[in-house]
């Protein structure tokens, strides 16, 4: 980081132009390319990053997109690449993050209040696209475009818990994530694992299962990064948060779709994941809390955890509000 920031102060320019950045990033990720290619690549990406998140629209839509194709599987041999270039991103991301007001360290079961106080204000129950889906009567193209999206954000969620799961040196605590992968993973019946299971749903509405990740808005790809930066990043407390408050709202969560989708007539086969994510026991969040009580005793883990839960509602929030701004009809709603 000072030594690319170094660079910079010695007089070099203080970012490519936009449109070129990412001609430079994908002649950095050449298998063999040369380490100066890398370097070039990641200070104009650095550069974006800060000038987007400084407040420049633009540049932050294309650092978003940086991102994500740093975090999107590609060529095996550039990983290590990748990984390295996007952790130099998460170094400004941090630098730019608001500090948490005043936060003061509280015991244990304290702590769990205030997470799971915090995890319920956040809540999206009372959102008005949540008003909309699971209390109104949504046209099926609205219903379309919000499963479309669900599947964007988690076709994958078995990769977050993989690698959340190495973060741990201690295979009793990895093995919390491994037991719901196990899950995930359709246990002993791979047509049962969660990802084919919601498949049938997409197939169901339509949805094609590909997605065009290049054509992703800003925010839903700054949703995206933000998942895996969490569960990449070195503090366990990052990643620990963010799947506490996606699990700890999970069965609520599907369960307001399966019914939505029961309303709606759809067959058995294509609701079977609603049904069984809004019907299943909330162990795996109990389980992942006994492994969250066993570091929260650390004053900085409960800061960091604290901050992971604002990053996350913040991002949360606009994409949410992004999506409802753009569900097909809701231009109609408005006329
Ligand atoms: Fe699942």
């Amino acid at each position: 980081m000072n030594r690319l920031h170094a660079y910079r102060d010695a007089g070099r320019p203080l970012a490519a132009p936009a449109e070129d950045v990412s001609t430079l990033l994908a002649a950095a990720l050449q298998p063999g390319a040369q380490l100066s290619r890398v370097t070039s690549a990641l200070e104009a990406i650095l550069a974006l990053t800060e000038r987007g998140l400084a407040g420049d629209a633009p540049a932050y839509a294309q650092y978003q997109s940086l991102l994500l194709t740093l975090h999107l599987p590609g060529e095996a041999r550039t990983e290590a690449t990748r990984r390295w270039m996007a952790s130099q991103v998460y170094s400004v991301e941090d630098r730019f993050a608001p500090a948490l007001p005043d936060y003061s360290p509280v015991s244990v079961a304290l702590f769990r209040e205030r997470v799971d106080a915090e995890i319920a204000a956040r809540s999206r129950v009372r959102h008005p696209m949540s008003l909309h889906l699971f209390e109104g009567t949504p046209p099926r193209e609205d219903v379309r475009f919000f499963l479309q999206h669900h599947w964007i954000r988690s076709y994958n969620f078995y990769s977050l818990l993989a690698e959340l799961a190495f973060r741990f040196e201690a295979i009793e605590d990895a093995s919390v994530f491994y037991r719901n992968l196990y899950g995930e993973a359709g246990a002993e019946d791979p047509s049962r694992s969660h990802p084919a299971l919601l498949s049938h749903l997409m197939t169901y509405f339509d949805i094609p299962l590909r997605i065009d990740f290049a054509g992703l808005h800003p925010l839903e790809k700054a949703y995206l990064n933000n998942r895996i930066r969490c569960v990449r990043h070195p503090d366990v407390a990052w990643g620990l948060a963010l799947l506490y408050a996606v699990e700890s709202v999970s069965c609520v969560n599907h369960r307001r779709i399966y019914e939505l989708l029961q309303r709606m007539d759809v067959p058995a086969g294509p609701s079977e994941f609603h049904r069984l994510h809004g019907t299943q026991d909330e162990i795996d969040t109990e389980e992942m809390w006994a492994l969250i009580a066993r570091f929260a005793p650390d004053e900085s883990f409960q800061r960091q955890f604290m901050q992971s839960l604002a990053r996350h509602f913040a991002i949360n929030h606009a994409y949410f509000d992004m999506l409802w701004q753009q569900m097909p009809g809701q231009s109609s709603r408005q006329a």
